[in-house]
């Protein structure tokens, strides 16, 4: 999974499919703001390479990311050095300070599997929150909402590189096994040819509420969000 091949064309794929990480950022702050027009702080989890972090930053006093993969953190310092990511698992963390927002965006909640993980999950979010905090999570489908054996391609271009993604998915259980082969045309390095594999949990709706109100928190879903599959938000009075 989300390893360092993966990790360094990461931006450049999802950019090159269509993704705006500045837009997506202003919008998650908007909604984080509209509950707590304060928020001053904010904790990015599961925050990848950085690309929300590095907008939020504009828009937040003090952000601070957190991260599973060190390929993933090591691709986004390359490209935002000033930015704080702590390797840490969101199913167990532990940072010793609090923030005013906590954001999962891009399905990242996925990746706890089972409700025990996403129970223990939203439990670290709580336990990391300031009075009348806001958590925002962008869902991966629902059970009846995912297309089983959705195939779809990507072929991004830039300069002296051409990247092709094609991927394939399929119902496994309670969850969505995504299998995607990657090819690299480098100018300078040839072709390279590698694949990813991730098992992402497919949680129902009422399965993510009832986390959200588990931990001690408000829950509402917004229709839309930055991928179409709507945003969980939360406020913790
Ligand atoms: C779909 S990517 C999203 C990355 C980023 N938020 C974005 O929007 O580009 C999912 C990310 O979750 C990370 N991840 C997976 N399991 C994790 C865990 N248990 N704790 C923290 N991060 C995790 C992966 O390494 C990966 O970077």
């Amino acid at each position: 999974m989300y390893d360092s091949e993966v990790a360094e064309i990461w931006d450049t794929i999802y950019r090159g499919r269509g993704r705006d990480y500045a837009a997506e950022a202003r919008s998650v702050a908007e909604v984080i703001r509209e509950r707590h027009p304060d928020a001053g702080s904010l904790l990015d989890v599961a925050c990848g390479t950085g690309e929300h972090l590095r907008h939020f930053d504009d828009l937040f006093d003090h952000v601070e990311g957190l991260e599973l993969s060190g390929d993933m953190i090591e691709a986004g310092r390359g490209r935002s050095p000033w930015l704080t990511m702590h390797q840490a698992d969101m199913r167990s963390f532990a940072l010793g300070r609090r923030f005013d927002a906590i954001t999962c965006l891009f399905s990242s909640i996925g990746h706890a599997h089972g409700t025990a993980e996403l129970d223990a999950t939203l439990a670290r979010f709580a336990a990391h929150l300031n009075p009348g905090g806001v958590v925002v999570v962008e869902p991966w489908w629902f059970p009846e909402t995912f297309a089983d054996g959705y195939v779809t391609g990507d072929v991004v271009r830039t300069e002296g590189r051409v990247i092709g993604r094609v991927s394939h998915s399929r119902r496994e259980g309670a969850a969505s096994r995504v299998s995607a082969h990657f090819t690299v045309a480098d100018a300078d390095t040839g072709l390279r040819h590698f694949t990813e594999d991730l098992l992402i949990s497919l949680f129902t709706r009422e399965q993510y509420e009832d986390a959200f109100r588990r931990a001690g928190g408000t829950v509402e879903l917004l229709d839309g969000g930055p991928s179409g599959r709507g945003l969980f938000v939360g406020v913790w009075r």
